[in-house]
């Protein structure tokens, strides 16, 4: 069983799929704390009725980035967490927490990275005019979009593909995808050299 701190600043649909994942016993974890960005993410209402620790951090309450992340970090250390899941936490991390999680800090990504970084990973892949676009999910670094990729799913793009309707598959093949990541992790089946992950079997 692993402990896991989830970061989010919205709707916390993959923190869903998560907390429906453990509850139907197919991801062997716990999440130990739910932290927001904002104080109106749905997701931290998400968490409240999963019964689980949730909590808003104002970055407007710190003097600067660093004494946020390091609010972060003391929360995610206080409730015990061993790995940092960003779902939809739109802010860079710092070093302050990546340093304390080597290798331990997971974000998803609404496209196949290191195509369509940023914030509108899913707009963009669709502007572009590309046929093919997907899901990335990696380990983070101190830059956004950018650390050793563990997973990636393609999804196809239809001929009347809306940014509503691309993300809809797009979030639907996240849901799967996110939880069993974790559920390697757990296993202790992923290793890292350099920028490869290898999962064993
Ligand atoms: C996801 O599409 C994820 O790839 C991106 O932000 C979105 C979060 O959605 N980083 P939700 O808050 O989990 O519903």
């Amino acid at each position: 069983m692993i402990k896991i701190g989830v970061l989010i600043s919205g709707s916390g649909s993959n923190l869903q799929a998560i907390i429906d994942a453990i509850e139907a016993d197919t991801l062997d974890a716990q999440i130990v704390t739910v932290i927001s960005n904002k104080a109106d993410a749905y997701g931290l209402e998400r968490a409240k009725a999963a019964g689980i620790r949730a909590v808003f951090l104002d970055p407007k309450d710190y003097p600067d980035s660093a004494a946020y992340n390091v609010a972060i970090r003391d929360e995610l250390q206080d409730q015990g967490a061993q790995y940092v899941v960003m779902a939809g936490y739109m802010k860079l991390l710092g070093s302050e927490v990546l340093e304390a999680f080597p290798m331990r800090v997971l974000n998803l990504h609404p496209a196949l990275l290191p195509s369509f970084p940023g914030a509108h990973g899913i707009e963009d892949a669709l502007d572009y005019g590309v046929k093919v676009t997907g899901i990335t999910v990696h380990f983070a670094d101190e830059q956004f979009d950018r650390g050793p990729i563990i997973a990636q799913k393609a999804i196809e793009i239809a001929e009347g593909d809306t940014p509503d309707t691309l993300a809809e598959r797009i979030h639907a093949a996240e849901h799967k995808l996110y939880p069993q990541v974790l559920q390697w992790i757990a296993d202790d089946r992923l290793t890292v050299k350099g920028r490869r992950v290898v999962l064993r079997s």
